[in-house]
């Protein structure tokens, strides 16, 4: 099973510390977030599988890491001055703001179809560099990662004499001013990219451009995004971007959301190191580019076979990084019974439910999209119970549902049924989950139990290098839930038998380890845990 609504992730990572709204406490930054202290740690191990992938495991590949601000005529000869717009509209009646290619004519807010033309809106954030405000100040906050990447072309080609095919992978921070920032993460301000610039000979882009298809399918499915969820979408040309030749763009399906895209794979041909090139007319460059007065390099490779100079084509993998955290997180997600529930329970959370969604449908309060919404979600919880009973919280949590009396009733009655028999849990790859093993002492107030646990926890650390933590704030049973809630693989329990004060003395120095998604219990030498755990974490 995976999320069935994007509110079970928002939930989640807000109640567990995965995604804060940026600023909360100034009443937030529309399309700004804050990863917080597991958040960080996925993304960490997100973007440190992508680089072993497609840096330390292939033989052709270089690392960069260029910075946010660069030169305005990067954006000039890039052609994102010129054509990194959106079509915005306004709302004559409301007076709100939309993209146009994305609302059908009627504004969503209010209704109206009384909307302005769509005019171009460039998507740049604007800056300054240096204490004068005047027109030779003005920079940009990158909007993509990859400009960093062409300009450095000259400089990596040099400092490691690579031929031909190779590519440069960078990751890091862009900025795009999002007419309508929305879906949680899916749409920011601010957000990530992994993106690879592969530079190849011209004529073999084409198989090249299908090879990086699926590289990067196989790599989504290894980090948990199965093949089987993504589509491959072939851009029509009128929507290409201005710089390619033909993209394929990977479009997840994401709940509530349908496909979007998580990465794009475009053929970027030579369009981009012929643009910031001097001497074009001299290069036989088969993109049309903005004739450069102001570059200062060539932007070529020698190719030794022919002895003459190319510019190289170039295919784009380049991913989000905020949308792939997102979806590694929705196909993780899983809400389990545990135990069965008593039919006799069962019939009275029914019953509060029906009693809800009828107070809904009469609730004059409620903006009749708000209403429509939370019929909807709840009667699909109601067709699906007992499977769905934990989504009740969710459904809760929508706009409005506040202001509905009988909604007290109803947590009442799922609130300790979902404690009791359910579990959240994320089957994250092991490699990607935030904490990788919890220990526990079965007692809290038993020092010597304290002790060995919190010593294994730190040897665990230093053997493993990764994130582990001791925690004995609540009964076995409590913790494990929490732990299974954020996807920790493993979880340790020291007790009586592990300083030989049990009834057996062969466990002595032993700990029970317990698998997240079997929940089965091992019994292990203390001694053997990183060997252990190394296994499985491979
Ligand atoms: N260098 C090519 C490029 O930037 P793009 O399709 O505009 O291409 C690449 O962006 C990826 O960056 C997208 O597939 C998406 O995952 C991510 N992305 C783009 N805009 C985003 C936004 N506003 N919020 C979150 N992620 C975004």
């Amino acid at each position: 099973m995976t999320a069935t609504s994007l509110d079970q992730i928002i939930s989640l990572c807000k109640r567990r510390g995965f995604v804060f709204p940026g600023s909360e406490i100034y009443g937030g930054l529309q399309g700004i977030y804050d990863y917080g202290p597991l958040g960080v740690e996925l993304k960490n191990n997100l973007i440190a599988e992508w680089w072993r992938a497609n840096v330390y495991e292939r033989d052709d590949m270089e690392g960069l890491d260029a910075a946010i601000l660069m030169n305005r005529l990067v954006w000039k000869y890039s052609g994102h001055e010129e054509t990194f717009n959106d079509p915005l509209v306004d709302c004559r009646t409301c007076k709100s703001r939309w993209r146009a290619d994305h609302i059908h004519g009627r504004c969503p807010n209010c209704g109206s179809t009384d909307l302005t033309e769509p005019r171009p809106f460039n998507m740049m954030f604007s800056t300054q560099v240096g204490p004068v405000a005047d027109s030779g100040a003005l920079a940009y906050l990158r909007p993509e990662t990859a400009q960093g990447i062409f300009v450095n072309f000259a400089n990596v080609l040099a400092t490691t004499s690579r031929k031909l095919p190779f590519g440069i992978a960078q990751v890091g921070k862009a900025f795009r001013n999002e007419i309508n920032p929305r879906n949680f993460l899916f749409r920011v301000r601010e957000f990530e990219q992994m993106e690879i610039e592969y530079f190849v000979m011209p004529g073999t882009d084409e198989a090249w451009h299908q090879q990086w298809l699926e590289d990067r399918l196989r790599w989504w499915d290894s980090v948990g995004v199965p093949r089987e969820r993504i589509t491959v979408y072939d851009v029509p040309p009128d929507e290409l971007a201005h710089y390619s030749k033909r993209t394929y763009d990977l479009m997840y399906q994401y709940p509530d959301l349908g496909p979007q895209e998580i990465e794009g794979i475009a053929n970027r041909t030579d369009y981009d190191l012929g643009s910031h090139s001097k001497d074009q007319a001299s290069l036989n460059l088969t993109a049309r580019v903005t004739p450069n007065a102001d570059s200062t390099a060539r932007l070529t490779y020698f190719d030794p076979e022919r002895r003459h100079h190319v510019v190289p084509y170039v295919i784009e993998p380049s991913a989000g990084v905020g949308r792939g955290v997102l979806a590694v997180l929705c196909e993780a997600y899983a809400e389990e019974m545990t135990r069965a529930l008593p039919a006799e329970k069962l019939q009275a959370v029914t019953d509060a439910l029906t009693a809800f969604l009828k107070s809904v449908g009469r609730s004059e309060k409620l903006h009749p999209e708000a209403r429509d919404a939370m019929l909807a979600y709840g009667e699909a919880i109601g067709n699906h119970l007992p499977e769905r009973l934990p989504e009740v919280e969710p459904l809760l949590a929508m706009p409005g549902a506040e202001t509905i009396e009988l909604g007290k009733k109803l947590r009442g009655q799922a609130q300790p049924l979902i404690d009791e028999h359910f579990r959240t849990v994320l089957r994250l790859r092991p490699r990607l989950a935030p904490v990788k093993v919890a220990v526990f002492p079965l007692k809290r107030n038993h020092d010597a139990m304290v002790e060995t646990a919190r010593r294994i926890r730190r040897q665990l650390q230093l053997e493993l290098g990764a994130r582990t933590v001791y925690d004995d704030t609540g009964a076995i049973g409590k913790l494990y839930r929490r732990q299974d809630e954020i996807g920790t693989p493993w979880c340790i329990t020291v007790d009586f038998d592990t300083l030989g004060e049990g009834k057996e003395p062969a466990l002595t120095d032993t700990v029970t380890v317990r698998d997240r998604d079997s929940m089965a219990q091992e019994r292990v030498p203390i001694a053997n845990l990183p060997l252990y755990l190394r296994e499985k974490l491979r």
